[in-house]
């Protein structure tokens, strides 16, 4: 079964506790927290302390996208902050194979991102050091863009090479997922869709993810 991953990105800023809180009674199976740094990104959101103030507002899986520069910096200030999962952009890192075992290290779920026109070999050799791989499917920095089609097809190959290198590894897809490029991306064989503006516009977001998991 696909996996939500609502982005607070597109919660109220002002009532962020109360957004996080009610996520696990909408059918949420984590939640996606977009760390802008103003510098890899065109925009600047939150850090560990906002994410350490909502831990305790849910059990879920807290999801941490790194958009940030120097990623390795801020791996132990978001462990310690209580993000369970963490994935950053290898177009940020240049030891992206000693930035991910310092995050498995900790004890946490691994992940790098690709941006939509970085190419999969980007990851390929170090998938084995993956339990995710994360595909941007709008360029990172804002919330309610469009889906880029292409990634549809990225999904599906990434989903080969995995085939062969780590299987149990899971292809997140974050940005400009609806009702129509949910559909796609599950077909595709994503894992999770990260869901920002589709979750938190929807007259019923409960619903909303219902149908964003095809059910
Ligand atoms: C973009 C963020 C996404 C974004 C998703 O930089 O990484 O998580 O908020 O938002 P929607 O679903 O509105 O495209
Ligand atoms: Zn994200």
């Amino acid at each position: 079964m696909i996996k939500i991953a609502p982005s607070i990105l597109s919660a109220d800023f002002a009532a962020m506790g109360k957004a996080v809180s009610a996520l696990k009674g909408w059918g949420a199976d984590w939640v996606h927290l977009d760390v802008m740094d103003g510098h890899f990104v065109p925009n600047i959101t939150f850090g560990p302390a906002m994410v350490k103030a909502l831990r305790d507002k849910s059990d879920l899986t807290f999801d941490a996208h790194l958009m940030v520069s120097e990623p390795q910096r801020w791996i132990e200030p978001f462990h310690d902050a209580g993000a369970n999962c963490l994935t950053f952009h290898v177009e940020a890192e240049t030891h992206i194979h000693r930035a991910l075992q310092k995050v498995r290290s900790l004890g946490m779920k691994a992940g790098v991102v690709l941006n939509p026109a970085t190419p999969l070999s980007a990851c390929e050799w170090v998938l084995e050091d993956c339990d995710l791989v994360l595909l941007m499917s709008v360029n990172p920095g804002f919330g309610g863009q469009k889906f880029i089609p292409q990634v549809a097809e990225k999904i599906a190959r990434l989903r080969e090479m995995m085939e062969k290198r780590n299987p149990a590894c899971l292809i997140e897809v974050d940005g400009g997922v609806n009702p129509e490029t949910a559909r796609l991306c599950r077909e595709a064989g994503a894992d999770v869709l990260v869901a920002g503006n589709s979750v938190f516009s929807a007259p019923d977001p409960a619903s909303m993810i219902q149908t964003l998991k095809g059910l």
